[in-house]
């Protein structure tokens, strides 16, 4: 039987919503973390609430340095223990050998291709393993993210929970609260980068762009999703 989705009030907090989502998903349900400020406050506000949370990764095997150095100051900071996962190499390999390693800039459909091996092909290993996830996602993010809710069923993925606790907050409260509790921080933060993913897929944006105008920076914006949050 399909787990209900449980009902929230307007005001529910983050720590409410991950705490009701965590008692209707009824079985294990793990953070999917890529150590942006989103993740670490979730990682954090379970912390302080001695709510129970596992933290996974996926590992697109194209990450920046300055974000493992963040899962290495979790690991010291609450003693975490991330469970990795990895591109299967029988994918990869024919990926890199026939299409060269920056095929996602020549179209759509190719960088499709490489989110499907990287990203979703190891997320969906991860989520067979669970009842909920929990995603640092907040509406404000994208146009592609507005209808998002606090907790949804996730239908692609087995009709799993879908827990979302930061989905109200502004990016000002999310550096507030980030800086307030003095959270480890991508480095790549401080030089312009405002949402952060695969390296050669990410950069930097100017004054005055969109916060995630730095990913995937040649394509158009309703097009910015690589499968993780397809709906
Ligand atoms: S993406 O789909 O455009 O790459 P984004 O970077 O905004 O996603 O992150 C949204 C949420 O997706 C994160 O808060 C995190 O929960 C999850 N996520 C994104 N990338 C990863 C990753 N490499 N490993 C685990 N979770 C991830
Ligand atoms: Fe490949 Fe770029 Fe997608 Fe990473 S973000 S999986 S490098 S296309």
């Amino acid at each position: 039987m399909k787990t209900k989705i449980p009902e929230l009030s307007p005001n529910a907090s983050p720590a409410d919503i991950l705490r009701i989502g965590i008692e209707a998903a009824g079985g294990p349900v793990s953070l999917a973390c890529s150590f942006s400020l989103e993740d670490v406050a979730i990682i954090d506000i379970a912390h302080q609430a001695g709510i129970k949370l596992g933290v996974f990764a996926l590992d697109t095997g194209r990450l920046n340095e300055e974000t493992y150095e963040v899962a290495d100051a979790l690991k010291v900071r609450y003693h975490l223990k991330i469970e990795w996962y990895f591109p299967r190499h029988e994918d990869v390999e024919p990926l890199e050998r026939s299409e060269g390693l920056f095929s996602f800039r020549e179209s759509l459909d190719k960088r499709h291709a490489c989110c499907q091996i990287r990203k979703v092909e190891p997320l969906s290993r991860a989520l067979k393993e669970l009842s909920g996830w929990v995603t640092g996602m907040r509406r404000e993010q994208s146009i592609t993210r507005g209808d998002l809710k606090a907790i949804e069923r996730d239908t692609l993925n087995g009709g799993i929970l879908k827990i979302n606790p930061l989905i109200d907050w502004s990016e000002e409260q999310l550096v507030s609260y980030s800086e307030e509790q003095s959270l480890p921080k991508n480095r790549l933060y401080s030089q312009g980068y405002r949402s952060i993913g695969c390296a050669p897929c990410t950069r930097a944006v100017k004054e005055g762009e969109d916060a995630r105008a730095g990913r995937w920076w040649w394509e158009n914006p309703e097009n910015k999703e690589c499968g993780l949050h397809r709906r």
